[in-house]
């Protein structure tokens, strides 16, 4: 099962230079939960706003550039070559960020996406979620409180 995994905003803003515009530790912690152990696929310029490498996954980064070799990470020039590598992973991740999950979409049989409660400037955004492709198959609202600013909403979509 390809799974994508993204927190976005009410206009589906993603983050803005290089970075996330907000700190929601729970949707951190989720999101490690969920991924650890598996192949975590993302774009070149994710990658990069890492500020290290994250545990016990093996990443995968989706770049055009033939000579880009970072320690540590698996280089690809395409989601088939991600995905290839991820072959014998029943639930490799599609993280991120706005280019791959627009590529990602097609190939993804479930989202778990973070619907963060509130609208934000951003120059990356996540693509729409057709409705006559996606279905809601589970949904959990976290209120704001003093450790996350926004209220958000876990949502997991799987193909129709
Ligand atoms: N809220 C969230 O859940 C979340 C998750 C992840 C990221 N983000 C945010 O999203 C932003 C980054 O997203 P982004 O859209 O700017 O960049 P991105 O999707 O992370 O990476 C884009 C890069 O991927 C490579 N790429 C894209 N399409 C390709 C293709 N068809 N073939 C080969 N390589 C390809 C290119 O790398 P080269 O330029 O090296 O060729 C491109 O510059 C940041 O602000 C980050 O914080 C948010």
């Amino acid at each position: 099962m390809i799974t994508m995994i993204a927190a976005a905003a009410e206009n589906n803003a993603l983050g803005k230079d290089n970075d996330l515009v907000w700190h929601l530790p729970d949707d951190f912690r989720r999101f490690k939960e969920l991924t650890i152990g598996h192949h975590i696929i993302m774009g070149r310029k994710t990658f990069e706003s890492f500020p290290k490498l994250l545990s016990n996954r093996v990443h995968v980064v989706i770049t055009r550039n033939e000579y880009y070799k970072p320690e540590g990470v698996v280089v690809v020039h395409s989601m088939d070559e991600a995905l290839k590598i991820a072959k014998d992973d029943p639930q490799p991740f599609i993280i991120g960020g706005g280019e791959i999950y627009k590529i990602g979409m097609d190939y993804t049989d479930c989202i778990e996406l973070t619907r963060v409660h509130g609208s934000f400037e951003a120059d990356a955004f996540f693509p729409e979620i057709d409705p006559e492709i996606w279905t809601i198959e589970k949904e959990e609202l976290h209120t704001a409180d003093e450790r996350h600013k926004y209220a958000f909403t876990y949502f997991t979509y799987k193909k129709k």
